[in-house]
Parts: structure tokens; sequence; C-alpha cells
């Protein structure tokens, strides 16, 4: 008991010290809001001023506040005026209709002290919503592959809801091989994630998938009635007992070299 309350107690200065030194990140899609407070604050606040630097190095005020201002809360630069809002109990800083431009760090003083937390703001453009391409496979009409080719995070769902595992395609994206269910009401979404935002394909149906499998499947039917029809000799009345038991072993046969060359197992 002693050592699983010093592990305890271990974990949580860990915890709280790489909290205080460590930025925050934060991934947000343009036209999104974002947030940022911090963990800890003085009661006794007085002055509230969050700085926002660019990837150049640029800083500039995002928002500031002063008890003593008569203007209370002031917001200089261009960039955050009428989006930035600030909680002055909290100290919760509040930007709407994000930009790509608000991206970088931003930091807060309070009491015109800075503070160790600061918040690395990622600002990506919306992910679009991708499009499924189908690719079928040479010789085989009861397999299709799915392609999604986009350089984003890609999910794969079928209409369960179930995660499916895709393969690389080349030069991007992923793919996943369909196989013929007999569901014309399977689906298959691609869902595209870049960390800020996500977009799923509309659906495809296995109905819109094998439409040449239907097709090869009457075909190869209509085949085996010809084959038949050609290779069973007419019957004659003197030989009817014969010519009833050649027609058998002949469909026979045939039924057999029918099913081993269909791919599935539908027939
Ligand atoms: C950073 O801000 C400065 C001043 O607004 C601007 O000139 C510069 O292009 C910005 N850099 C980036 C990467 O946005």
């Amino acid at each position: 008991m002693p050592l699983r309350c010093l592990m305890l107690v271990t974990i949580c200065v860990v915890l709280i010290t790489t909290e205080a030194v460590s930025d925050e990140n934060v991934k947000k899609a343009v036209g999104e809001e974002v947030s940022l407070r911090p963990a800890r604050i003085d009661p006794l606040v007085s002055s509230i001023i969050w700085k926002h630097r660019n990837s150049s190095g640029f800083v500039v005020k995002a928002i500031e506040w002063d008890k003593d201002d008569d203007d209370g809360v002031n917001i200089p630069n261009q960039r955050f005026k009428g989006i930035t809002t600030l909680d002055e109990k909290t100290g919760q800083i509040t930007i709407t209709n994000l930009t790509v431009k608000h991206g970088g760090l931003y930091t807060i003083d309070i009491n015109n002290k800075e503070q160790e937390q600061r918040f690395n703001l990622k600002v990506m453009e919306k992910v679009l919503k991708p499009v499924i391409k189908l690719k079928k496979t040479e010789g085989n009409p009861d397999v299709v592959y799915l392609i999604c080719e986009y350089s984003e995070t890609i999910i794969w769902r079928n209409s369960s809801g179930e995660i499916l595992i895709g393969s690389l395609h080349h030069p991007k994206g992923e793919f996943i091989t369909v196989k013929f269910t007999g569901n014309p009401d399977n689906f298959y979404t691609c869902t595209l994630d870049n960390g800020a935002s996500t977009e799923t394909s509309d659906p495809v149906y296995e109905r819109e998938l094998f439409k040449d499998f239907w097709g090869f499947v009457i075909a190869s039917v209509g085949m085996v009635f010809i084959i038949l029809f050609l290779f069973i000799p007419p019957c004659h009345d003197y030989c009817a007992d014969c010519c009833r038991r050649h027609k058998t072993s002949q469909m026979q046969s045939h039924m057999w070299n029918f099913s081993t060359h269909l791919p599935g197992h539908r027939l």
C-alpha cells in the first residue's frame, strides 16, 4: 500500500511538472473557434495579456485587460478584432472564425508575469470530402478495389461500422479489397482526418460494385445451357433408356465443370 501511494504521488508530480514546462498542442480547422485557458489563475488577478507569436517569431498582443483601465478589454491587433473575447475570471481567451494566420504560440501574462503554460495552436484548412475511386480486378468479377487517394489519415468503414484495414496505394492514399457478399445494401466509406477536421465520403454500395458480376453470372449460365444443348445427342425412341442415362451423366459432368470454373459459391 505505501509503495502504491508513493507511485501515485510520483506520477502526479511528473504530470504536474511536465504540464508546467511543456507546450499544449491544439489543432483546429479554418473557421472554427478555440478556447485557451490557464490551468491555474491567481484569484487576485488585476491584469491579463494574451500574446501571439507567429511562425516568423513576430509577437503581437491578442487581447489585454487591466482592472484599473477604464476601457477594460483592449484588442490592439487587427487580426484579433471582433473575434476575440476574454473571461477575466478564468483567464480564458476565445477566438472565433479562425484563419491560418492565427496559428502560432500563445502565451499569457497574469499580473505582468508570464505564465509557464503555453499553447501551440495549429490552424489547418478544412479537409475536403473524399470521393472513393473504384478499380475492377482482371478476371475476378466478384472482387473490386476501392481507392481513397488522399494524403490525410484514412479510415475505412463498412456498413456495420467496423473499421477496415486498408493497404498503401501508390502514389498516395489507401485501398481496400471488397469481395461480393450477395447483400446489395452493404456499403463502404472512407473518412479523411487531418487532425483538425474529418470528412466522410458518400457510401459506395455493393449493388453499384458488382453490376458486372451479375452480367458474368447470366452469361455463364447461358453458356452452360448452350453447351448442354450442343453436346447432348438427340434422343431416339429406340434408345430412350440409354439416352436418359447419357443425358444425366453429361449434365452432371457439365454442372461439375460449371461450379469449379465459377469464382464464388453462389450457385
Ligand atoms: C508574422 O507576422 C508578421 C507581421 O504581421 C508578418 O509580416 C509575417 O508574414 C507573419 N509570418 C507568418 C508566417 O505568417
